[in-house]
């Protein structure tokens, strides 16, 4: 049985001060989610980290949004795994659309920081999603296939239950128009099937996460599908009110 997740991705949001407000204003809806078997989550800047952890209510999961491969050296602008668990933090999201294609990630890099992770006990939530002209020439399956295979390269099948991966077709997020229930399950379907060819019976106990405009008023939806285990949510996540609304419809 795969325990259902909620990980708030906050982007480029909030101050310390707004992200320790945050974790006061949570308190409750987090412990409701704790109690109803869900694991929850946020995924601040780095800069928020040690707020968030000083703050946070009891059981909320810590996620930074990107992480180096290498431990320490000269990588100006980088932050290492070794410094992330040095502030309490133990997951990190990975390939997300916007660092792919603002900062160039690639499918490769995300593997060699999987790696890294997987090393030092940290959990990756690693992203994928086609972009909208791949979406339109009906080019999904093979493009998204391709990103787990590189990105979750060499993994035993171990390792490979440690990762969470977010399926998030790019022409979702943030623009309202999320991707039907359908549509997110037949893609995700297909990921968990492509699991099963490197990982075998191992990727029955990967959780596959829906993420592109997920909100309080559609989550139900996409949780009551098979193989979707939860929701990778970025605007609606960042307000304590519509972070509990997607509680609540999560968990009924
Ligand atoms: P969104 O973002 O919920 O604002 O569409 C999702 C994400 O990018 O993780």
């Amino acid at each position: 049985m795969r325990k259902k997740l909620l990980l708030g991705n906050w982007k480029m949001n909030k101050t310390p001060a707004e992200a320790k407000q945050f974790c006061l204003d949570a308190r409750e809806v987090v412990s409701y989610a704790i109690a109803h078997n869900v694991d929850i989550g946020v995924a601040p800047t780095f800069v928020c980290l040690e707020s968030v952890v000083a703050n946070k209510p009891e059981g909320l999961i810590v996620s930074a949004q990107n992480c180096s491969e290498h431990d320490h050296g000269a990588y100006t602008g980088e932050v290492s795994i070794p410094m992330l668990k040095a502030v309490g933090v133990d997951w990190v999201i990975i390939g997300h659309s916007e660092r792919r294609e603002y900062n160039g990630e690639t499918s490769k890099a995300c593997n060699a920081k999987i790696k890294a992770m997987l090393a030092s006990g940290v959990t990756p939530v690693y992203c994928c999603g086609e972009s909208l002209e791949t979406y339109e020439k009906g080019e999904t399956k093979p493009f998204v296939a391709e990103q787990i295979r590189v990105g979750l390269e060499g993994l035993t099948p171990e390792e490979a239950k440690k990762v969470v991966i977010a399926y998030e077709p790019i022409w979702a997020i943030g623009t309202g128009k999320s991707a039907s229930k359908e549509i997110a399950e037949d893609t995700i379907g297909f990921i968990r099937r492509t699991l099963k060819e490197s990982f075998g019976v191992a990727a029955m106990d990967i959780r596959i996460l829906y993420g592109g405009s997920v909100k309080p008023n559609n989550i139900a939806e996409y949780v009551s599908q098979e193989d979707i285990d939860g929701a990778l949510v970025g605007g609606a996540s960042l307000e304590p009110d519509s972070f509990k609304g997607l509680v609540e419809n999560l968990v009924k």
